[in-house]
């Protein structure tokens, strides 16, 4: 038996997203790209607080929500952010927009429980996730691919992450202008406060966590 549904992924977390090419997928494919590694990712860490910054298609949140469907875990939730209408003109030529807003999309219908903020990143954190005091296992950055918009999505929300959570950011091998989440990386990398493992998978998806000891008596 396969361990994977091919149909399934064709009709559930690849339909209706012409965005998935930018993590090695593309629209009604049976090949995930990089979707199993966000897929995985939740999976294996059993997160129960599952949040994507910024969408096209909702990819990344549906192979974040399937795992947890999958694991039947209880009280898990996964969240999406995404400014939509309050994205600057200028900013949506550039990243594009999302085309699951419609309830009836493909998205919405299939993963309705997945929690939609339609809102800035920054406006979503002081009204949202800060208030609430919400505590993120596995984070997805994808919305403004500015340097000094997706620094402030990592200053905003890692605080949000604890010291054994996961954080994926995507378009890392994205060197065209005005696209800085490279830049991004090149501050983590110096701050020496992360490891980092940057997969070349379509534009480029990084797995960090923070350093840490490996649990050795006396490291
Ligand atoms: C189109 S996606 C990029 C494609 C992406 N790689 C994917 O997997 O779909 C970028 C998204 O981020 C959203 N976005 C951009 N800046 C934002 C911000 N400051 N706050 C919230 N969402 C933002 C846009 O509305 C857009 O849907």
């Amino acid at each position: 038996m396969p361990l994977v549904d091919k149909e399934f992924i064709k009709t559930n977390l690849t339909a209706g997203d012409p965005w998935c090419r930018g993590h090695g997928s593309e629209q009604d494919s049976e090949d995930l790209g990089a979707g199993m590694l966000y897929y995985a990712l939740a999976y294996g860490y059993k997160a129960k607080t599952c949040v994507c910054l910024g969408s096209g298609g909702g990819f990344v949140p549906r192979m974040m929500r399937q795992a947890q469907r999958d694991l039947n875990l209880i009280d898990s939730r996964t969240m999406l952010v995404d400014g939509t209408l309050q994205v600057s003109k200028e900013k949506k030529q550039i990243w594009g927009e999302p085309c699951w807003v419609p309830e009836d999309s493909v998205f919405r219908t299939n993963y309705p429980e997945v929690e939609i903020h339609l809102e800035l990143t920054e406006d979503a954190f002081r009204n949202y996730f800060q208030p609430n005091n919400v505590q993120i296992d596995y984070l997805h950055i994808d919305a403004d691919h500015h340097y000094e918009g997706v620094k402030l999505d990592w200053d905003l929300y890692s605080t949000l992450v604890p010291d054994d959570g996961i954080i994926t950011l995507h378009d890392t091998t994205n060197y065209r202008n005005p696209c800085g989440v490279y830049l991004l990386m090149d501050d983590i990398r110096n701050s020496g406060d992360y490891e980092m493992i940057n997969f070349p998978i379509a534009y480029g998806t990084a797995v960090l966590r923070k350093r840490q000891n490996d649990g050795r008596p006396g490291s």
